[in-house]
């Protein structure tokens, strides 16, 4: 809602108050006073109402359009599943509400390109929700980069380990967007936005050994993705969806004079991890790992709607990441190296799914 008188407070709702989605209200309802969180929506009902009552919020909802429908609520946080992200920034933004939406920005470029257009006509604002650049350490990592004290960036490096086996029905539901647009997209724009380049070519080499079911689902257990960027640096990223001792985040920009190291081991000769012990304390998941950076990215997200500035993380920003993850997914059906490129090239099996 760009150009309008300004706000004392900006009204929001959030729509799917799943684990991220609840924790998003809460961070609003309780840590940014400069939001008032007017309602939750779920398709879920119940767990709607739920969570309105335990946060004492006003209204919760059923839907995406009764939340549309208010007049009070300026901006919407996207939290649902990720094939419905682009159908819900459509809506919003033909009802004129600024939004920020969790990633992936959409599960193939067709779906990306039409919500982004749809965000432009309608002359609204779109934060995708990369909190990691809300991370101090990740900020602290930019920095150094940004002030030459690596040099000139050479190689990246990035791994993101999930504790727990997901259960069967997160694949069987096919709500999500397999590994590349669920998980190492976080990955993807960070090999962005650290190296400051696009990248241009991938490979990946992709595995179910451990857990075969899950290929029918079109999924995988885990990816190592080569990159090769626009001005000659080269990558590497690994994601793991079941590595049981711990959340596991870390990332290492190798440049001309030097490395900047982000993760949680120390510079120990060898580090063992199993489920039964572990030689160093790690987080166990996402949302303690990252509760400063979900915080820090709400908060500015609000700040920059009401002083009508435009948000840090763009739409275009989840477009390019998407990108990469598009072609990561092609490199694993080909079996070749990939193109990164923002045309789309066809529906993937995996497509965006109808909002209704
Ligand atoms: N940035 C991060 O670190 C991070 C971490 C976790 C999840 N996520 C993203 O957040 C999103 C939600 O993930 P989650 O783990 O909370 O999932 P979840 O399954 O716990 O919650 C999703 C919620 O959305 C509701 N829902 C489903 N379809 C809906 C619709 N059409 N309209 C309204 N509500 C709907 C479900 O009932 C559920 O309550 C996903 O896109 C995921 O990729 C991001």
């Amino acid at each position: 809602m760009t150009g309008e008188v300004r706000l004392a407070k900006l009204g929001i709702g959030v729509l799917g108050v799943g684990e991220m989605g609840k924790r998003h209200a809460e961070n609003l309802r309780r840590s940014v006073p400069e939001a008032r969180l007017v309602a939750v929506a779920d398709v879920a009902a119940e767990r709607a109402r739920q969570v309105a009552a335990e946060l004492e919020i006003e209204h919760s909802f059923g839907g995406l359009d009764d939340l549309l429908a208010r007049k009070d609520i300026q901006a919407v946080v996207i939290v649902t599943p990720d094939k419905f992200h682009a159908q819900g920034i459509r809506a919003a933004a033909r009802a004129g509400k600024d939004i920020l939406c969790e990633k992936p920005l959409a599960t193939n470029l067709a779906d990306a390109q039409a919500a982004l257009d749809a965000v432009k006509e309608a002359g609204v604002r779109l934060q995708i929700g990369f909190m990691r650049r809300y991370d101090p350490a990740y900020l602290a990592a930019k920095k150094r980069v940004e002030a030459g004290d690596i040099g000139e960036p050479v190689v990246f490096k990035s791994l993101g380990r999930d504790k727990d086996v997901p259960p069967l029905a997160a694949y069987q539901s096919n709500l999500n967007g397999m590994l590349f647009y669920n998980n190492t997209i976080h990955d993807f724009d960070l090999a962005r936005w650290l190296m400051r380049d696009e990248v241009a070519e991938v490979q990946a080499y992709t595995t179910v050994a451990i857990r075969p079911e899950i290929a029918k689902y079109n999924d995988v257990v885990a990816s190592v993705v080569n990159l090769k960027y626009g001005h000659g640096a080269i990558g590497n990223v690994e994601s793991y969806v079941q590595a049981i001792y711990g959340y596991d985040v870390r990332t290492e920009v190798v440049g001309s004079k030097g490395s900047v190291f982000v993760g949680t081991v120390a510079q120990t000769p060898a580090v063992f991890l199993s489920s039964s012990g572990r030689t160093q304390t790690l987080a166990d998941h996402f949302l303690t790992r990252f509760a400063d950076a979900y915080l820090a990215e709400v908060r500015d997200f609000v700040q920059n709607m009401l002083n009508d500035r435009p948000p840090q993380v763009s739409g275009e920003d989840g477009l390019k990441a998407l990108a990469i993850a598009v072609a990561a997914e092609n490199s694993h059906r080909e079996r070749r190296p990939c193109e990164v490129t923002l045309k789309d090239a066809g529906t993937p099996a995996k497509a965006g799914l109808e909002y209704r």
